[in-house]
């Protein structure tokens, strides 16, 4: 196990009618907000109402930012932090799924950045000064960012999604009550469920024979994510499946799984090409593309993690001979997204080879620190292979 920090210091409010504790954690940061959210589910599922009485009951003045799309752009982001240095905010309230969030924690970053260059901070070219707090409530269980430091952002122009990690932008608070996610349709709370199990999958998938607490945590958030995805897939209104649902996505990429045992990912850096061209659904471009990553780097040097993943997450026999299990393994994870009606062929969701280069290019950059080393030709012929 290496060595590490651990500070992961949001505030979670977890649970049944927790938003009534918002209009405290609000002016425990600032006195004027931003409430940033999507395309209107907050607005059909009474959400919005009620946190407009809770922000006029406790006095706090605040404008708005509605309409963030999925894989959220680079132009919501300059409006929202225009916004912010007109009408002088100095909290921002996300309320929705990651792409809200996302926009949100970008706006923080941006407001008092000093630099009209907002891309440039999205980029990293711009270095993050001071971040506004960014109090969130979350609506879908999936992206995880309602805990975590981490913001992808869209430039449609340019074909790219990308985003900086900061410390500053893990939110101060968040409320998170299984209750608004009753809503999700049957086709996010699958993506999500393949977002967050991707999420595990990244760190759990290191060379780290030491970090055996941090597996078999991970373990359990995967067990978490394939005992209760399905659950809330087919009863949407399962408390207790979307409480375990979301509370998984939080800890899948807070942190805490890659404490001591840290690799880089790989398998995010290709589906967020898949979204830069294509607009896809982030965690559809996953389902299709981690069966084959898997199957990618299986080697006989690495086939101790496959098996430990295959008989702790998916208890297959462990007198079986090992590879058998490690391809047991992938077939079972295949066949989970499979149940959910999730996409298994890039094809499925319009995408051909014809940006293969330049996607696999891009996203080949930077894996030679991931579980098995990585180039553009692997991510080609991965991508090939999820045609
Ligand atoms: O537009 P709204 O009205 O919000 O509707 C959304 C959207 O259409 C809808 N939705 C959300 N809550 C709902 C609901 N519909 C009914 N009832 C509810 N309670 O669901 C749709 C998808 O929402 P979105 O926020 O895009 O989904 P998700 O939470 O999966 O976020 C995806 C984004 O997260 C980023 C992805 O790249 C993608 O842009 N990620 C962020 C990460 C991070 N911050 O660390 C890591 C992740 O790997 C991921 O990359
Ligand atoms: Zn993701």
């Amino acid at each position: 196990m290496q060595n590490f920090m651990y500070h992961i210091p949001t505030k979670v409010l977890f649970g049944r009618g927790e938003i009534r504790k918002l209009g405290g954690e609000i002016k425990a940061y600032g006195s004027k907000a931003l409430l940033v959210y999507g395309g209107g589910s907050i607005k059909k599922i009474g959400l919005y109402d009620t946190i407009v009485n809770i922000l006029n009951e406790n006095e706090i003045p605040f404008m708005e930012l509605g309409g963030v799309d999925p894989n959220p752009r680079i132009t919501s982001v300059e409006e929202g932090v225009k916004i912010c240095r007109e009408k002088d905010i100095d909290v921002i309230l996300p309320v929705g799924g990651g792409s809200v969030i996302d926009c949100g924690k970008l706006i923080a970053a941006g407001t008092r950045s000093g630099s009209d260059d907002i891309w440039g901070i999205v980029t990293g070219k711009v270095p993050i000064r001071e971040v506004l707090p960014v109090i969130t409530v979350l609506t879908l269980a999936a992206a995880g960012s309602e805990m975590d430091t981490s913001a992808i952002i869209s430039n449609m122009e340019t074909h790219e999604k990308t985003g900086p990690s900061n410390p500053g932008m893990r939110p101060k608070a968040a409320i998170m009550d299984p209750e608004y996610t009753f809503t999700v349709s049957k086709r996010q709370t699958a993506a999500g469920t393949a977002d967050m199990i991707s999420h595990v999958l990244e760190v759990y998938f290191n060379n780290n024979r030491g970090a055996y607490l941090q597996s078999r945590f991970a373990e359990a958030v995967l067990k978490t994510c394939v005992e209760y995805g399905h659950r809330a897939y087919n009863t949407p209104n399962d408390y207790e499946a979307r409480a375990n649902l979301m509370w998984a996505g939080s800890w899948a990429i807070n942190g805490l799984l890659s404490k001591g045992a840290p690799v880089s990912w790989s398998c995010h850096a290709m589906e967020h090409e898949l979204s830069a061209y294509y607009d896809i659904v982030h965690g559809e471009g996953l389902a299709i593309l981690v069966p084959h990553w898997l199957r990618h780097m299986l080697k006989e040097e690495n086939v101790w993690k496959y098996v430990e993943y295959g008989v702790n997450v998916w208890g297959i026999d462990p007198s079986l001979p090992e590879m058998e299990i490690a391809n047991k393994a992938i077939e079972a994870t295949a066949d989970y997204f499979k149940a959910m009606n999730l996409p298994s062929a890039l094809r499925e969701v319009g995408i051909d080879e014809s940006k293969f280069d330049i996607m696999a290019e891009r996203a080949g950059k930077g894996l030679e620190k991931a579980f098995v080393a990585m180039d553009a030709g692997d991510v080609k012929e991965i991508y090939r292979k999820s045609l």
